[in-house]
């Protein structure tokens, strides 16, 4: 049979109740002509006999064209199915996984490339040795941008309202980089807050949607080396006064650049149609946020 025969089938799974109504919209414009299959409440306990059946029937050839979708609220969940994934599939019948619980590693990996292309473009280079800090980065979003600053040679510091939580994201996510970069401080007063901005080159908020967590004056008071700013909510208040959801590149305070949560999801979604792309021609292999990363630092326009 020649390619062309083949038609692509992807496979949704999702740890909600409800299989999440997007991606498989976005792949229905995509690849009219796909074959989708929606699993939703998938358990680790299930994923097993799931992938087996999708290995075989298709045989070693038509195996390549299907495709696994990795989606839910339970980020910890998704990561023990994507581990089982990994050790039942074989050679040769393996196919690609796209993984992107709640959208953070598509959010994250946007935020990180629309900080780093505002970095690039007032000529204040990459992230290597830069203080980053991530407003209430103890969540998924925050979570994979953390673990991409620090992959990228940034020093990070993750607040919480915790602190308890913070030390422990903060362990996990070294963990993840084989560093100890990653900090986790508690910050809830706006001194606290402001202590986490002093050093801070950049600034990312990954706040619930609607918690304003940086206000102007905190930011005029101590962060006097911040020349970067970035929110993912876009649900009013937004994360950092002074920075709408639809800005780009807006100067909040002399010299202080940011991007909001608006230009951070479009690219999100520019992303998630490109891995899905990437997916679609590549034979097998995981498509986590470092393959997210990849594509989005690829519409960085060079200067
Ligand atoms: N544009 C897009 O396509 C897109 C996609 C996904 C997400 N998002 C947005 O990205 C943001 C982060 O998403 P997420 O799923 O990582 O968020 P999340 O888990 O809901 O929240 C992130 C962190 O916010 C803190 N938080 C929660 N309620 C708070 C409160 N009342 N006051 C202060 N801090 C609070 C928590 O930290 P502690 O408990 O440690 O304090 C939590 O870990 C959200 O605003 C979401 O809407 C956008």
């Amino acid at each position: 049979m020649s390619t062309q025969e083949r038609k692509l089938a992807i496979l949704f799974l999702d740890t909600d109740k409800h299989v999440s109504p997007f991606e498989p919209l976005l792949v229905t414009d995509l690849f009219p002509n796909a074959n989708l299959f929606l699993y939703s409440n998938v358990e680790p306990e299930d994923v097993v006999r799931i992938v087996q059946d999708a290995m075989f029937p298709r045989g070693p050839k038509g195996v390549k064209y299907t495709k696994m979708f990795i989606g839910g609220y339970d980020v910890e969940k998704v990561e023990k199915i994507v581990e089982i994934i990994k050790k039942t599939m074989f050679p040769p019948f393996e196919f690609t996984v796209i993984v992107d619980p709640r959208g953070a590693n598509t959010t994250a990996a946007a935020a990180v490339a629309k900080t780093l292309e505002l970095s690039l473009k007032h000529n204040l280079g990459d992230f290597r040795n830069k203080n980053v800090t991530i407003l209430a980065g103890t969540g998924p979003v925050g979570v994979v941008a953390a673990t991409i600053y620090a992959l990228e040679g940034a020093n990070v510091i993750i607040t919480s309202r915790s602190q308890e939580k913070a030390l422990k994201t903060a362990q996990k996510i070294n963990e993840e980089v084989g560093t100890d970069r990653v900090k986790g401080v508690r910050a809830t007063t706006r001194e606290e807050v402001g202590e986490a901005i002093r050093e801070a080159n950049v600034i990312l908020a990954t706040g619930a949607a609607g918690v304003r967590l940086l206000e102007l004056e905190t930011l005029r008071k101590y962060g006097e080396k911040c020349n970067i700013l970035a929110d993912v909510n876009a649900v009013p208040p937004t994360g950092i006064e002074g920075l709408d959801p639809s800005d780009e590149d807006k100067e909040v305070l002399p010299g202080v650049h940011g991007v909001g949560a608006l230009r951070i999801g479009a690219l999100k979604n520019r992303i998630l149609a490109d891995l899905f792309k990437l997916a679609a021609e590549t034979p097998k292999g995981i498509l986590d946020y470092k393959a997210a990363y990849e594509i989005a630092k690829q519409t960085i326009k060079p200067r």
